[in-house]
């Protein structure tokens, strides 16, 4: 079991040597890396290329980690016992009629390995990740309702992502397999570029992208466009039919591109790089 990249996905080489290290250590692969870097959908192409299906937890601010293990609906039965209709009242005896299972159950008792995706764990409140740490560590929790222990059938391949809004605890850490998604150097992003667009013309692309890093690298940028965001602009490039010479500019000045939006998501950054392309203009 080994994961080599995917047709859809360009994985570089340390990325895959990091998902063939969690893989054997038996532990969490915990991606970081800024928004639009590939993490969920690393998690997607793993899952795919090894055959596996994949559980998608998506944390928010008031996700709990109860709620990835199971929730007892106790309203649902309240209701069916005023009823007591339901089926002469038999539904609400059994208390296993209103536990929810969460996707750590449903990865525990599914019988063939799965992949569990926990994504963006950095939404979550600060004690998210050390009350989950039980569960990962020792794949396995009791459901008190039930009194039953609930055992995993197969260890799951664990994804863990994060934006790095919130540090993670120590003890959390200790229990992953870390990886950083590097911003992809202008080689990578070409074969990204390539996925998406193969048949996108060479000059464009290097005009596109020689403007993207400039916006990138401007100093002070709020947001900086990432991977997600060019492939939306070449997007937007491509259905306007946008010219390779509205890309160029004379003598290497930088000037603002068009459909920035694409690009720069907030006010002060379009600001910024227009203020840079006015000095520039003054300058000559
Ligand atoms: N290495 C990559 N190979 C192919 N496409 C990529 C890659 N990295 C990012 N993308 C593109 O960027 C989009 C955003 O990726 P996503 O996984 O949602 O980012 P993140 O979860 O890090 O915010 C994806 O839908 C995909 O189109
Ligand atoms: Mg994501």
């Amino acid at each position: 079991m080994k994961f080599q990249g995917t047709q859809n996905y360009v994985a570089t080489p340390d990325l895959m040597l990091s998902v063939n290290a969690a893989i054997t250590l038996k532990r969490p692969l915990l991606v970081k890396g800024e928004p639009g870097t590939g993490k969920t959908m690393l998690a997607e192409e793993v899952a795919q290329a090894l055959n596996m299906p994949l559980l998608q937890w998506h944390i928010k601010s008031t996700t709990k980690a109860q709620q990835g293990l199971y929730e007892y609906d106790a309203v649902s039965r309240l209701r069916d016992s005023q009823l007591a209709t339901v089926d002469g009242g038999e539904r609400v005896k059994d208390i296993n009629n209103y536990i929810v299972k969460g996707v750590l159950w449903q990865a525990f008792i599914a019988d063939e390995p799965v992949a569990l995706l926990i994504d963006e764990i950095d939404k979550a409140d600060i004690e998210f990740p050390n009350d989950l740490l039980r569960e990962i560590d020792r794949m396995e929790f009791y459901c008190y309702e039930t009194r039953q222990l609930i055992k995993a059938k197969n260890r799951p391949l664990v994804f863990i992502t994060s934006n790095n809004e919130k540090e993670l605890p120590d003890a959390f850490l200790r229990r992953c397999f870390f990886h950083y998604i590097k911003f992809p150097d202008a080689i990578t992003m070409k074969s990204i570029v390539d996925v998406h667009f193969p048949n996108l013309k060479q000059e464009l692309l290097t005009a596109a992208m020689k403007t993207f890093y400039d916006v990138r690298n401007l100093p002070g940028l709020k947001k900086k466009p990432s991977t997600s965001e060019l492939l939306d602009w070449l997007k937007l490039l491509l259905a306007e039919d946008i010219s390779l010479e509205a890309l160029q500019t004379q003598d290497d000045k930088v000037a603002v591109p068009p459909l920035v939006g694409a690009l720069l998501k907030n006010e002060q950054d379009v600001t910024l790089f227009e203020k840079l392309v006015f000095m520039q203009k003054h300058n000559r």
